[in-house]
């Protein structure tokens, strides 16, 4: 396969669905294209150049290409927090949105709380850019594998026999439904403000930044002001939106939109001692000066500033991450990669309570998370 064909492939993934290739994601598209090349009786570079004119083609390959890892009650202390402080608060009728479904165990599993809840009126709409994960959700029948993670009580209330398998009670099944949808597309399938809960989990890592922004702008667009979106647990929206705003929640985090966030509470700062604020103060001068120069691009500049706050503030997690964020823009990987196991050393030998006062509205352990999450993707 020419390295021209592999570029507009991978331009094209991107173009039309946001999809940053990994190393992982790329080796499945080369086996998936030289496969269905073969099928197809084409040469790689030849059948490249017809995906572009058959949605079809381009369909199958995606099939292939996607990641369909998921189970039921995934994460189960998400599911709990769900179940105890979200779905109670839930005003009919409720209408939550499951993007990129997979095979539909988490819509089903979104679909149980809501029936064990008592709430009569409400929708579970699953969606993926996969037609043949969809088949599979639609179908609803799941192996003994499958229904593992799920409790005895509860399969029994929402599962029957089928074959050697098991499948959704219909009861269960006439709430949840599934529809093909795009997340790098800019139509959403639901009405505006109309989402109590959205799922977007282990999804969005395919995402390149640029794309990421305008998803979750379509997320603040499907949802109800005081709705909840819940990403996979290593996925955070540090520095990547003032969309959302994160929230502890039981023993997970979602998002929410900022007008339910309450203001930030200064009363500290007016007790603090003048040292205290005047580090601040400082922190703060070389932290905005960062920014402002990665907002125009100017990445070398942002580094500079950063990589001097780290030396007037060498425990403070902030700004090693931030310089982190720079040199990954700067393709700098190496200095990347030390600037984040900084931020993570300092985290963690550092007073949590006093760094929160310096992250602008997002919690610690979101920073916490996004350095872990940028690490492992490292790894
Ligand atoms: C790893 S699974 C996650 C399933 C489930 N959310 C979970 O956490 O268990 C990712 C799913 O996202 C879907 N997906 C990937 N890119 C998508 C896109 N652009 N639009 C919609 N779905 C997408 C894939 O087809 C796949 O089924």
């Amino acid at each position: 396969m020419s390295a021209g064909a592999l570029a507009s492939v991978e331009s094209l993934m991107s173009a039309r669905i946001g999809l940053r290739l990994d190393p992982g994601l790329r080796g499945r598209l080369l086996h998936a294209l030289e496969e269905e090349a073969a099928a197809a009786g084409l040469s790689v570079d030849s059948f490249v150049d017809a995906l572009v004119h058959d949605p079809q083609m381009f369909q199958r390959l995606l099939n292939r290409v996607t990641v369909q890892q998921t189970s039921f009650f995934r994460d189960p202390e998400v599911f709990a927090a769900l179940a105890t402080h979200v779905v109670p608060r839930l005003a009919e009728p409720v209408q939550v949105w499951c993007a990129g479904c997979s095979h539909g165990q988490e819509a089903y599993s979104v679909a149980m709380l809501l029936a064990e809840s008592g709430l009569q009126d409400w929708v579970v709409l699953g969606t993926d850019l996969s037609t043949r994960a969809l088949d599979r959700a639609r179908q609803g029948v799941y192996s003994d594998a499958e229904i593992e993670s799920m409790a005895g009580e509860r399969a029994r209330n929402h599962l029957r026999r089928c074959g050697a398998g098991w499948e959704i009670e219909p009861d269960l099944r006439r709430h949840v439904q599934f529809r093909h949808h795009n997340l790098g597309r800019a139509t959403i399938p639901v009405s505006a403000s109309s989402c109590q809960l959205i799922l977007c989990r282990n999804v969005l890592i395919y995402f390149s930044a640029v794309e990421l922004a305008r998803v979750l702008a379509r997320f603040a667009t499907a949802m109800q002001p005081d709705g909840y979106l819940v990403l996979g647990v290593s996925e955070s929206l540090w520095q990547l939106t003032d969309r959302f705003r994160m929230h502890r929640i039981g023993d997970a985090f979602m998002y929410r939109l900022p007008s339910i966030h309450a203001a930030p509470d200064r009363r500290r700062e007016h007790r603090d001692a003048p040292v205290e604020r005047r580090r601040r103060e400082t922190l703060g001068q070389l932290l905005g000066q960062g920014e402002t120069a990665a907002a125009a691009g100017d990445f070398a500049v942002a580094a500079a500033a950063f990589r001097r706050a780290t030396f007037i503030e060498p425990d403070h997690p902030l700004p090693y991450f931030q310089l982190a964020l720079c040199l990954e823009q700067a393709r700098q990987h190496d200095g990347a990669r030390e600037a984040l196991e900084a931020a993570q050393a300092a985290l963690s030998r550092g007073d949590r309570a006093r760094f929160q006062a310096d992250l602008d509205g997002f919690h610690v352990d979101e920073l916490a998370t996004a350095i872990e999450r940028r690490l492992s993707m490292r790894c």
